[in-house]
């Protein structure tokens, strides 16, 4: 998979899947999937950390997920989220993050947003950085939103979704991730643009979909989004497991001889 796979199979009619991977164990599993490519998410500082936002994903914590990624994914096209405001403080900024993303072993960028910073992304482009883009429900914006809402609703919000869809497209992005907007409107934008829509919680219609692994592998217990559907139950596996696990050694039948050395 290339950037160049993500345009051919838009203009193929072929759907792309994506899911999120943040550590090499996931990763090793993920290269032996059919799945087409990996986004280590800023949603890291979540899924991995407990944070309550993707905030709290620094470059730093980015480029350790990303380099453990890199090393389980094989050939699969990695792309990792440009943390909260490291594409708002000027082109040479942005330029040093994409940089140290890529050379952690990202081999594409995404990030939030275009307006304020179509620029960025224009140079980034130019200078030999795919970039991905992210619309809709931005979660870096969780506190300008006042929660994590449905973006897009109004027909005059639907009207900026679109606009910015297309600045992005202009701006040189590849693709265009869409989040939590209504599915006529996601349908809109799809049909409208050239570069392939990767939907998570936009509906059936966009090129691709993406979500949280953790999310569709049912690992997380205490909350699910609307949107996402569990396609196994990995999270109440693992605690069957851990039980087993206990009452083996506690019962002292495990470990059996064969599990001993002589
Ligand atoms: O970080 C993330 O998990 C994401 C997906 C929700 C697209 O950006």
């Amino acid at each position: 998979m290339s950037v160049t796979d993500f345009l051919r199979a838009k203009t193929e009619g072929r759907k792309l899947s994506m899911v999120t991977c943040y550590d090499y164990t996931f990763a090793r599993l993920l290269s032996q999937s059919a799945i087409d490519a990996i986004l280590i998410g800023d949603s890291a500082a979540m899924v991995m950390h407990g944070h309550s936002s993707t905030i709290n994903a620094e470059l730093e914590l980015m480029r350790y997920h990303t380099a453990a990624v890199a090393r389980g994914a094989g050939e699969k096209f990695l792309v990792a989220d440009m943390p909260f405001l490291s594409f708002r403080k000027g082109v040479s900024a942005a330029l040093d993050t994409a940089h140290q993303l890529m050379r952690a072993g990202a081999h594409a960028v995404k990030l939030e947003g275009v307006d304020g910073h179509d620029d960025v992304i224009e140079a980034m482009t130019q200078s030999g950085i795919p970039v991905m883009g992210h619309l809709g429900l931005q979660p870096q914006s969780v506190h300008a939103y006042g929660g994590y809402k449905v973006q897009g609703r109004s027909e005059e919000q639907a009207k900026e979704i679109l606009r910015q869809a297309r600045l992005l497209q202009h701006a040189g992005a590849f693709a265009v991730v869409l989040e939590c907007i209504p599915v006529c409107l996601a349908k809109e934008i799809t049909q409208e643009l050239a570069i392939p829509t990767i939907g998570i919680g936009a509906g059936p219609h966009c090129d691709g979909q993406i979500l949280v692994l953790q999310d569709m592998l049912g690992m997380n217990l205490d909350f699910q989004p609307k949107f996402v559907r569990t396609f196994s139950q990995t999270g109440r596996g693992v605690i069957d497991a851990l039980d087993q696990y206990n009452t083996a050694v506690k019962q002292g039948s495990f470990p059996s001889r064969e599990e001993s050395y002589n």
